[in-house]
């Protein structure tokens, strides 16, 4: 069991509300426990409204928890004193449609901006600078280009960069392959996985596409009206496909595929998650016979 202090991330009992106290308070949280440990990918789904983007403002300060409590790398975010600029430092951002926030006119400036605002020397802005767009997967004379001239793919993956060029510990994505082509996705996912690959970092993201978080999370959270309602391996998640399907979710193809063959009484193992897992199962099936 690992223990709760370990966490980079450690939520506990956060509620929250929007527009206290007024005729049109909104409870958005609901008493969320979730923890994300070194070097693992989190994921989070819930439908439309359940809370999964008010959950990652907390993440990072953007917002206090009203109730509870959440410390990112040990800091207690929200009470008095605790230091932002240091979480800010160590929890990177991309929240939806980030290339929203693509301001600069030269994509170098653009992804320059936090490095140059963190006081770095001019060296070491472009050294980040330099790495950020190779993990993105652009060479170094892409700093050249102009935002203006970006396709939503090439902006998003810019304002990634810029993220990422703070050198960040842990990684709130939120829905970022909304929008992009099943290429533009791919690339994101290899961005994803270069930034994982360097040593102690952690990833949390939120989606709405059960693929997406089947293939790449290690643990998922399912949020449904503010409260977190299962959790899980993806693998111990999709198979409880009653429990989603009555919180307007569906499983993703590979582990819906398995479920249409169990309920037409063909013994397979649930909760397959890739379409390798599910061409494993399958094949299981085919060798106990022999
Ligand atoms: N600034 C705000 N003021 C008032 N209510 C808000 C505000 N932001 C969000 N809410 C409400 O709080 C609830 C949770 O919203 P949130 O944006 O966290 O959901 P979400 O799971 O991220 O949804 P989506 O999948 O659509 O992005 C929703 O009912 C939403 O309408
Ligand atoms: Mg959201």
């Amino acid at each position: 069991m690992r223990n709760h202090k370990d966490a980079l991330l450690a939520i506990e009992g956060v509620y929250h509300s929007y527009l206290p106290g007024t005729p049109f308070e909104r409870r958005s949280l609901d008493g969320v426990d979730l923890s994300v440990y070194e070097k693992e990918t989190v994921g989070i789904i819930g439908p439309s409204g359940s809370g999964k983007t008010t959950l990652l403002f907390h993440c990072n300060g953007l917002l206090r928890p009203q109730r509870g409590t959440v410390r990112a790398f040990g800091i207690p975010i929200g009470e008095p004193g605790a230091e932002l600029r240091d979480i800010r430092r160590r929890v990177g951002c991309v929240f939806q449609s980030p290339e929203d926030q693509v301001f600069e006119r030269y994509v170098g400036d653009d992804i320059a901006f936090g490095p140059r605002n963190m006081g770095l020397a001019v060296e070491t802005v472009r050294e980040r600078v330099r790495g950020a767009l190779a993990t993105v997967g652009y060479p170094f004379s892409f700093k050249d280009r102009l935002t203006s001239r970006l396709s939503l793919g090439e902006k998003r993956r810019v304002a990634i960069a810029g993220v990422l060029a703070m050198d960040p510990r842990l990684l709130l994505l939120d829905e970022p392959t909304a929008g992009l082509d099943p290429e533009a996705r791919r690339d994101l996912f290899e961005i994803i996985d270069r930034f994982k690959r360097r040593s102690g970092r952690a990833v949390l993201m939120v989606s709405h596409r059960m693929e997406e978080i089947a293939e790449l999370s290690d643990r998922i959270y399912v949020l449904v009206r503010g409260r977190v309602v299962l959790q899980g391996t993806a693998r111990g998640v999709f198979s409880r496909p009653d429990l989603l399907s009555e919180n307007g979710l569906s499983l993703p193809a590979p582990a819906q595929t398995v479920r249409l063959l169990q309920e037409r009484g063909i013994p397979v193992r649930s909760g397959a998650c890739s379409v390798q897992e599910a061409a494993d199962t399958i094949e299981e099936l085919f060798r106990d016979r022999t």
